[in-house]
């Protein structure tokens, strides 16, 4: 059985330091949901504070609606994954997979099939007689993936189980336990502080910092339409640069475009967010100026690094498959996608854009 997880008002304090203030949120039935943020924001913790390994020192997390805050691990049929692969050294893999089961004192036959069961849904049933020492990291990460959810949890954590990986295992694994979550449909709370895996895997995502959490939203919507500017820059790559904003008219220098984002006061300072695709190059006489630095031909774009006029340092991603490469030197003017940018308050706590409302 898979379960909605409720968090209401969690609070974490370690001695007197709050490390969780008081969040809430709610992971749905099935639903692969991913923690992100930066290293130190709290993601272990609250993982932790589900597991049972950490006390809760306020507010209620609940499992279908029962509170769970004094159920002990043993009793909150949870499979775990971790980094370290925590696997047993002594033990081959068909037994590493059948332990949580042994320990519950299932039936010999019973415990063999759906050992061998787990063993194709990860795919690893040829190396079912090997010692782990034999595996490789991404083979080792299956085994502890397997044995997670032999147990059938009505939980799934993850706390950054590619982060031992290589580069290319990372994404090979990452579709692998998108791909058997998908099949076996548990509730899974994933954690990571690697944007691009979190995009690829997750449902839905929590942006987290300092504890607090500062968007949730499918991948979509939050490299789309962040909710602040932390978001904005945490997630994928983004220009910031200084403006103004007007009743329908956005500044940035002498640059001006239409929005239709409406204000009441006459002019106020913003800072806009400008993903790297949301430049083009302007063939009229308008747009922000700027010197082409360097350019970089990855065959499906080219990227270029631009110092702006005003001096800022700006990176454009040309996607129109010009064959027309603007070389190092070469004066330019960049014009922007105004329906896609993002507009901040000066501070970066509000996103302005939203309220033109709609994706994009
Ligand atoms: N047992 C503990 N006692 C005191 N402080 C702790 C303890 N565990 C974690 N912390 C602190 O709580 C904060 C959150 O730590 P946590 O491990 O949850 O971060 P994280 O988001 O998982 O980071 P990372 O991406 O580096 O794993 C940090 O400031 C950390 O120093
Ligand atoms: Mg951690």
């Amino acid at each position: 059985m898979s379960v909605t997880i409720q968090f209401q008002d969690v609070l974490k304090k370690y001695g007197e330091t709050t490390v969780i203030p008081g969040l809430s949120l709610e992971v749905k039935e099935g639903e692969f949901f991913t923690l992100l943020g930066p290293s130190g924001c709290g993601k272990t913790t609250l993982l932790r504070m589900v597991a049972g390994f950490n006390s809760i020192e306020g507010g209620d997390i609940r499992f279908n609606g029962k509170r769970i805050n004094d159920l002990p691990p043993g009793k909150r049929n949870i499979g775990m994954v971790f980094q370290n692969y925590a696997i047993f050294p002594h033990m081959n893999v068909q037994h590493n997979i059948a332990f949580g089961l042994t320990n519950r004192h299932i039936p010999k036959e019973e415990i063999e099939k759906k050992v061998e069961k787990i063993l194709s849904t990860v795919q690893i049933q040829e190396y079912k007689n090997r010692m782990p020492e034999h595996l490789s990291g991404g083979q080792q990460q299956r085994v502890a993936l397997a044995r997670a959810i032999v147990i059938e949890p009505d939980v799934l954590l993850m706390d950054e189980p590619l982060s031992n990986l290589d580069a290319k295992l990372r994404i090979d694994m990452r579709n692998a336990i998108k791909e058997i979550q998908n099949n076996i449909h548990i509730t899974t709370i994933y954690v990571t502080h690697d944007q691009e895996e979190a995009m690829a895997v997750s449902d839905r995502i929590a942006i987290m910092d300092k504890g607090i959490i500062q968007h949730i939203g499918n991948p979509r919507e939050i490299y789309r339409r962040p909710a602040n500017l932390f978001v904005a820059t945490f997630i994928g790559h983004t220009n910031i640069l200084d403006g103004t904003l007007s009743q329908g008219k956005l500044s940035i220098g002498s640059y001006t475009e239409k929005t239709e984002i409406e204000i009441n006061k006459g002019e106020i300072p913003v800072k806009v967010s400008i993903r790297p695709e949301e430049f083009y190059i302007s063939d009229d006489k308008q747009g922000l100026a700027g010197t082409i630095i360097n350019s970089v031909f990855l065959g499906l774009n080219t990227h270029y690094f631009i110092s702006l006029e005003q001096g800022t340092r700006i990176e454009f991603v040309d996607q129109s498959g010009s064959d027309n490469i603007y070389k190092s030197g070469e004066k330019v003017l960049l014009k922007i996608h105004t329906k896609r940018i993002n507009i901040f308050d000066k501070n970066g706590e509000h996103n302005l854009s939203t309220k033109t409302g709609g994706m994009i």
